[in-house]
């Protein structure tokens, strides 16, 4: 183990010693698997075979303490808490290298900011390996990267059906493409616009992921039926009350008529991807034998 190890979930203890300079009070694990910081080894919270084996992230940041930040509140975090599924972080900082634990360098070759290095990116990375599977499509490794394939609820479907994921959060200008190389990581990209670091992005990755793993969602019909579920956007929405501010709720919403009702609702999701979503709407198209120049009356 390396010298500035942090403490994570292992077989059944956790061992911890303490990193310099770390916050007080950071917790390294979340949910059932929780534990506060503590010099002592404590024995993990018991739970049942589904907490053992529920998906897990692993997350390497520098900012462990901003975890499980959004993923607390509401049916992620309750899901956390009953081990549906669990959260590691993983400190950068405690293995970066020398009496100041740098983890960054200026650029080779010239230029601004300062890059993640490879050796302690890559020691955080045998950290995080020592209990996952060697299956590579078991346990991917991602690191959250502007430059990265474009995030989808596809790859959130894929994730979702991994035994975990360990995700890198950049900071400065990003990793030495040697340990992207080396281990194989897949970059994935929120979106073309550039965060200060990976963390949003993991947060936002994990929530999308996680709400699809069984008994997470309190109504799994929910995401049967939502947005890219089958390529389209999703319908307009509408609750009471039936008039607000002069606008009425569209009458075939209220007319109890399953049949109807499900016919609008799929002519709406269809015009609005036509309409927003040229790409979405191409793609739908073709699986579905449709002519994407038909009209649509938008
Ligand atoms: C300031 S950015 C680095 C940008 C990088 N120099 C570039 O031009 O591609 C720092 C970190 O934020 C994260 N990040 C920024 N934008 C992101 C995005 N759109 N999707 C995922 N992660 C992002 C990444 O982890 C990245 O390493």
């Amino acid at each position: 183990m390396h010298e500035n190890d942090v403490p994570s979930r292992n077989a059944g203890r956790i061992e911890r010693k303490e990193i310099p300079d770390m916050p007080a009070g950071s917790s390294k694990s979340h949910g059932r698997r929780s534990i506060s910081a503590s010099t002592r080894p404590r024995e993990l919270v018991a739970g049942g075979p589904e907490m053992a084996d529920s998906w897990t992230a692993k997350v390497i940041t520098l900012y462990p303490q901003v975890f499980p930040g959004v993923l607390a509140a509401s049916l992620t975090g309750k899901a956390l808490e009953t081990g549906l599924w669990g959260l590691e972080t993983i400190d950068l900082r405690g293995f970066g290298a020398g009496r100041h634990l740098n983890v960054d360098d200026t650029p080779a070759g010239g230029g601004a900011g300062m890059v993640l290095r490879a050796d302690v990116v890559g020691a955080a990375l045998e950290h995080a390996r020592r209990d996952i599977p060697d299956a590579p499509g078991d346990w991917p490794t991602v690191a959250l990267s502007p430059r990265g394939v474009p995030f989808t609820q596809q790859t959130a479907i894929r994730l979702s059906r991994t035994r975990g994921v360990t995700l890198i959060c950049g900071r400065f200008e990003g990793l030495d493409q040697r340990v992207i190389d080396q281990y194989a990581i897949e970059e994935v990209s929120l979106g073309d616009f550039i965060l200060t670091g990976g963390e949003i992005a993991a947060q936002a990755l994990i929530d999308a992921t996680v709400r699809l793993i069984p008994r997470v969602l309190g109504n799994q019909a929910s995401v049967e039926n939502e947005s890219f579920a089958d390529g389209l956007l999703e319908h307009p929405q509408y609750t009471r009350p039936v008039v607000w501010a002069g606008h009425r709720i569209p009458e075939v919403l209220l007319s109890g008529h399953h049949g109807r009702i499900g016919n609008w609702r799929r002519a709406m999701a269809e015009r609005l991807t036509k309409q927003r979503r040229p790409d979405l709407w191409r793609a739908y198209c073709e699986t579905n034998g449709r002519n994407p120049e038909e009209d649509l009356e938008l």
